[in-house]
């Protein structure tokens, strides 16, 4: 500020004015500094501006070279105010982004990267095993009809063995025409409707029962089929497929054994069970010490599931097999209950 106007306003006197500015400019570390700053040269009561004054104190001929220097410097800190400012700005606005970013993985604890669910990476291995024996993987829809689920299947109306599968129904055509699967043998079906022998297939997926969950059950849970059509398919075939299967994915120290069962759309049915994972067929309390446990059912495609689909049983023969991959999961990792795989507690889900 200038107390006493001089009657000259030389070039020097505006130099050292913007000089000054232009340091309080440098030392100026926030916008709101900048602003101070700035004010305190170009605005209305600024150094600067108070120059303007000593122009009418001026002689006539001054007045116009000393408007200019004025002028120009007051442009000249205009920009470099400006620059400044837009330069801070940039700055905070980095910083804001920076503080308000949301890091989801400081609020987990332990390990910090997701993992697949164990039924999924369960599944996964299963598929590879089997296409290393040489299967295709093969898929069908969830929302079944009765007729893929159980008729085809060589369980008309009424069937006894129908019960046993506690079907979900939906309220969809026909009363009890449409139904949630309850197991993966419909794709069996679809399967053999959509390609003409030899088959060679496995089919993962969901199912649904209308269970209770339990240690041991769940409303929903996976499975996987495997169907084989060919000429000339023994039981040979069957149980041998089974226990290279076994040992392929558990280990050389696992194997399988069949026993007798009953399915209507096998036959002979077997059930078959795989030595104690956890274990080894020594006997604890898994297995209740027998070493044992039991997997999943199998058997002879029965004439009238080949009937249904159109095949010549004369001409070909076939076997399946399917069995419950959460309980796969269960037994291999010694999963007391099964309600953990789909609980999403990440004490148990980061285990794996
Ligand atoms: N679908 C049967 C079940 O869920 C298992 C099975 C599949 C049995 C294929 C025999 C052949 O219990």
């Amino acid at each position: 500020m200038i107390d006493t106007p001089s009657p000259h306003l030389d070039r020097s006197t505006v130099d050292a004015v913007e000089a000054r500015a232009l340091a309080a400019l440098a030392h100026a570390a926030t916008l709101e500094d900048l602003r101070a700053a700035q004010a305190a040269v170009l605005g209305k009561r600024g150094e600067l501006t108070e120059l303007n004054a000593v122009i009418g104190t001026l002689a006539d001929t001054d007045r116009k070279a000393a408007g200019a220097v004025l002028n120009e410097a007051r442009a000249r800190l205009t920009a470099a105010f400006g620059a400044r400012a837009e330069a801070l700005e940039a700055g905070a606005r980095t910083a804001r982004l920076d503080a308000e970013r949301l890091d989801l993985t400081e609020t987990l604890p332990g390990p910090q990267r997701g993992s697949l669910s164990l039924v999924t990476q369960t599944r996964d291995a299963l598929e590879d095993t089997f296409v290393g024996m040489g299967f295709v993987v093969a898929e069908g829809p969830e929302v079944e009809s009765d007729w893929h689920n159980f008729e085809a299947l060589n369980m008309p109306p009424a069937h006894p063995a129908r019960s046993g599968f506690d079907t979900l129904y939906l309220e969809w055509g026909e009363q009890e025409s449409t139904l949630l699967r309850t197991h993966t043998s419909p794709v069996q079906i679809r399967l053999m409707l959509d390609q003409p022998p030899p088959i060679y297939a496995v089919m993962p997926g969901r199912v649904y029962r209308k269970d209770t969950p339990d240690a041991r059950h769940t409303p929903s849970f996976s499975q996987i089929e495997g169907l084989v059509v060919d000429r000339g398919i023994s039981f040979g075939d069957l149980a041998g497929t089974i226990d290279t299967f076994t040992r392929a994915y558990f280990g050389p120290q696992i194997s399988a054994r069949l026993r007798p069962a009953y399915f209507p759309f096998t036959e002979p049915s077997a059930e078959f069970e795989i030595t104690c994972t956890i274990c080894e067929g020594a006997g604890c309390r898994t297995c209740s010490g027998t070493g044992w446990v039991e997997l999943g059912g199998c058997g002879m495609v029965h004439p009238n599931v080949f009937a249904a689909v159109g095949i010549d049983p004369e001409e070909w023969t076939g076997f399946a097999f399917g069995f419950g991959i959460d309980r796969l999961a269960q037994m291999r990792y010694a999963i007391p209950d099964m309600r953990v795989l789909a609980d999403n507690d990440l004490r148990f889900t980061a285990q794996f």
